[in-house]
Formats: C-alpha cells, sequence, structure tokens
C-alpha cells in the first residue's frame, strides 16, 4: 500500500474549524473529523476541545473510546496521514487511580470510566439491591469530595443564589425516604444488539437496582432556597431544573416534576440506610423516581431553576433521544426538536431459567421483574410459553409500583427457548 502523506502536529493544529477542516490525531495518526463532529455520540462540544490537536489525552479521560466499542474502527475510517511527530509519552497520572474498590460480581463493561451491572444471579434475591452490586453507570472518574468542604449552590431565574453545606442540608430539611428503582436508559441493549447493531454500552438487564434513599425532598428545597412554587414558577417562566455534577455532567428534570408533590424527587444523602458511598454520588445525589438514571445526577454541585433545558450530550444527545426503528442513520434529523428522554416505559423480564437454558423438569418456576417509569405501577404480569397464543397470570410478590413475579408453567423438557421469547406483557396503571 502507499505510504501516508506525513503531518506534523503544527499542520494538524492549523486545522481546527469547519471552514479549514477539523483534524486531530491519535498516536501515530492524523485524521478528518469534520463531517463527524455534528453525529458525535459523546455531543459536538466535546469533540471541539480536541480540533486541531491530539485526542490522547482526552481518551484518557474518556477511555470508553478504546474499550469494546467502535470509536478506534470510526476514527480509523477517517484518517488521512501519519503524524511526523507522534506524543513521546503518557503525561500525568492516571485520573481514575483515586476510584474506588469494587465488588467482583459486578459484571463489568468498562473499567474507565467504570460501567458494571447486577448479574441476574443476585437479582431476585432482595428486594433493595445490596449496595455493593448496586449498577453503576459513570462518565468520568469518580470525584473525590471532602462532605466538610462540600457545598451545594442553589440558584436561577428569579432567585438569588443559595450556598448549603451538607450540615445545612441535614438539619434545615426534613428527612425523607424513598424506595425507587432506578434504570440505565441503555438497560437491555445487548438484547437490541441481536436484531440489529446499535452503539453504546451492552448491558444486560442488570443496568437496574433498587434502594431506600433518604434524605431531602427537592421541592422543599427549592421553594426555601429559591422561593420557587407552583404560584410562582409561570411568572419566572422556569420550565427546567437543571443538576451540575462534580465530575462535569449535567442534565435536567421539567419543573412539574421537581416541584410535583407526587414527584418524590430527593437529594440523597443515605442510600440503604448507610451513608451515601463515593460510587453512588456522595456526599448528595439527586434521585428522581421513574426518570431515566441519567437525570439521577450523582456528586451533586449546582442546582439552577432554568427556562432552558440543561447543556451537553447527557440532554441533548442522540443516546438520551428516542427514535424510531426506522431511523438508520440521522441525516435530515433536526436533534435538537427530538425530546429529551425523562419518564421510562415498562420493563419486564424473565431472571430465572436463564435465557438459553435447557429445562429437565416438566414444570418450572418462572421468576422475573416487572417496573414502571413515571409513576405508573404493575397490574398484572403474564407469562406464554407457546408463542403468545395461551398465557398464564403470575403472582405478584411486592407492592404496586414495581413487582417481582412468579409463575408455574407445565412445558415439556427443552421448550425453555420458545418460553423466553414471548413473555412480555405486562399492563401498568396510571397512578
Ligand atoms: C462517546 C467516538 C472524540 C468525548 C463516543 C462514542 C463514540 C465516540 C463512538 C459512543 C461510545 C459509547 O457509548 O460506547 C469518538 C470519535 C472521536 C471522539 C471517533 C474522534 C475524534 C472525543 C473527544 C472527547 C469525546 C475528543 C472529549 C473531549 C465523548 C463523551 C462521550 C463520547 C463524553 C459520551 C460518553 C458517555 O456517555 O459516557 N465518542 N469520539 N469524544 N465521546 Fe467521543
Amino acid at each position: 500500500a502507499e505510504p501516508w502523506p506525513r503531518y506534523s502536529s503544527k499542520e494538524v493544529a492549523e486545522h481546527s474549524s469547519i471552514e479549514k477542516g477539523i483534524w486531530v490525531s491519535y498516536k501515530d495518526g492524523v485524521y478528518d473529523i469534520t463531517k463527524f463532529v455534528a453525529n458525535h455520540p459523546g455531543g459536538k462540544d466535546k469533540i471541539m476541545l480536541a480540533a486541531g490537536k491530539a485526542i490522547d489525552p482526552f481518551w484518557r479521560i474518556y477511555q470508553q473510546h478504546t474499550g469494546r466499542g467502535n470509536a478506534v474502527e470510526l476514527l480509523e475510517s477517517m484518517r488521512i496521514g501519519d503524524l511526523s511527530d507522534p506524543p513521546t509519552a503518557d503525561c500525568g497520572s492516571c485520573p481514575y487511580n483515586t476510584d474506588p474498590e469494587r465488588h467482583p460480581a459486578l459484571i463489568f463493561h468498562n473499567n474507565k470510566p467504570c460501567n458494571a451491572e447486577l448479574p441476574a444471579e443476585l437479582m431476585l434475591d432482595s428486594w433493595l439491591t445490596p449496595n455493593p452490586v448496586w449498577f453503576i453507570r459513570h462518565h468520568h472518574p469518580v470525584p473525590c469530595i471532602n462532605p466538610k468542604q462540600y457545598r451545594l449552590c442553589v440558584d436561577g431565574v428569579g432567585t438569588k443564589k443559595v450556598t448549603l453545606c451538607l450540615e445545612d442540608i441535614k438539619s434545615r430539611f426534613l428527612k425523607r425516604e424513598v424506595v425507587t428503582t432506578i434504570q440505565c436508559g441503555g438497560n437491555r441493549r445487548s438484547e437490541l444488539d441481536q436484531i440489529e447493531k446499535t452503539s453504546g454500552i451492552p448491558w444486560g438487564f442488570g443496568a437496574m437496582s433498587t434502594a431506600k434513599f433518604g434524605g431531602v425532598y427537592l421541592r422543599e428545597v427549592l421553594q426555601h432556597c429559591a422561593g420557587l412554587s407552583h404560584e410562582n414558577v409561570e411568572a419566572f417562566e422556569v420550565k427546567h431544573v437543571i443538576f451540575k455534577s462534580l465530575d462535569g455532567m449535567e442534565a435536567s428534570i421539567p419543573v412539574e416534576k421537581a416541584l410535583s408533590p407526587y414527584g418524590d424527587v430527593l437529594l440523597a444523602y443515605e442510600m440503604n440506610d448507610e451513608p451515601l458511598n463515593m460510587e453512588h454520588g456522595a456526599p448528595v445525589r439527586v434521585v428522581v423516581p421513574g426518570v431515566v438514571g441519567v437525570r439521577n445526577v450523582k456528586w451533586l454541585g449546582q442546582i439552577t431553576a432554568s427556562r432552558d433545558e440543561a447543556e451537553g450530550p447527557w440532554q441533548r444527545g442522540i443516546a438520551y433521544k428516542g427514535f424510531s426503528p426506522m431511523v438508520k442513520d440521522l441525516k435530515g434529523i433536526d436533534i435538537e426538536k427530538i425530546p429529551s428522554m425523562q419518564d421510562l416505559p415498562i420493563q419486564s423480564a424473565i431472571v430465572t431459567p436463564k435465557a438459553g437454558s435447557i429445562v429437565e423438569l416438566d414444570d418450572i418456576e418462572v421468576r422475573g421483574f416487572a417496573w414502571s417509569g413515571g409513576g405508573r405501577g404493575i397490574v398484572r404480569v403474564d407469562v406464554s410459553i407457546d408463542e403468545g397464543n395461551t398465557w398464564v397470570t403470575a403472582d405478584l410478590l411486592d407492592g404496586k409500583d414495581a413487582a417481582r413475579f412468579v409463575s408455574e408453567c407445565s412445558c415439556r423438557r427443552g421448550h425453555f427457548w420458545s418460553l423466553l421469547v414471548n413473555i412480555y406483557h405486562c399492563l401498568s396503571e396510571q397512578m
């Protein structure tokens, strides 16, 4: 093959705008990413930080690019040359060195940042997921925050800025407890991948967990610190409440959810009766019941009442928006116009027997879970072993807003495979 043309890092630096083209280097390669920036799953703003530069130091923070995904392959398809003066050594220590130790039972998809799911074998053991095996979905290194130096800033449209320390939060507001399930928006993506390859972490069904969170109601903090309530929210034209994390990400929820007396949005400092740990957002995280995991911002640093929703890939990017199955690429689609994900739809899965397992008995017990977002409860779970011709109603083992279920089914040996593909019928009820 012809050798690649050679460019210096100075020549790469001259290409950092749409007009001149956007080039980056990675290791000893030079790449023209001009056409790709608008479609970058991590957002245009982030990728533009590296325009005209080496992406190596950026990918040391966002190591999901060099893990199992397709980013390296994608980058290679945009190669235009060799770098004549590649970087010699990695600079600085690894930003992930201070991440906490993790339980070996978790199923790890990435380590830097950590993305790990609860294994199916532990899923139905207890209603509340034990803290060490709670699923982990991070975007950055875990920030180390000294609780004594922690400050939460509350500000925004029509309000004055208020700063609270952890003791203020604990002492000025009543402690509330909320039991809720949090689910990552990408949960069960590996099953979608079996139909057609998608991008993102190939989660099984363990990117969800349940805990009893202790903390204070967001609506009470907003009312007391920002004077924000149902009465004045319209006058100020406040539409969203933005949460900024101390790890650099941000996300927002609609103000109706934030202020609703039924919304149960919590600023949590406890998880399953223990102080919230570093992994799951200490000293304070947001818990937004029924809403996609990414809005449950960990390591909360700032709350802002706003007319606009949060900026950034985790709010406005393609990864947190829903498309019809017919959408194969994003040509001609104005992503800004598509609403960001908030409430999650119904979810149910068989946990035992495992998919594809050979069943030796005539009667089997099928166990699983069902859950619905947006404050809707589970009314009924039906199970079918004959491709949906007949259904058995399962017994629900728990409360109404989420359920574990069990069902006795008679089936011929070895038939479990066909049963699995046909169970997904749950009904949910608006509360
Ligand atoms: C996500 C490709 C540069 C920051 C992604 C993903 C791909 C990708 C395929 C989806 C990954 C997944 O979820 O599995 C690329 C390519 C680049 C590039 C081909 C070539 C220049 C950058 C740079 C930055 C960056 C320079 C940072 C300054 C991010 C972030 C995400 C992301 C923050 C979202 C990760 C998350 O949600 O956890 N990128 N990327 N990317 N990328 Fe990049």
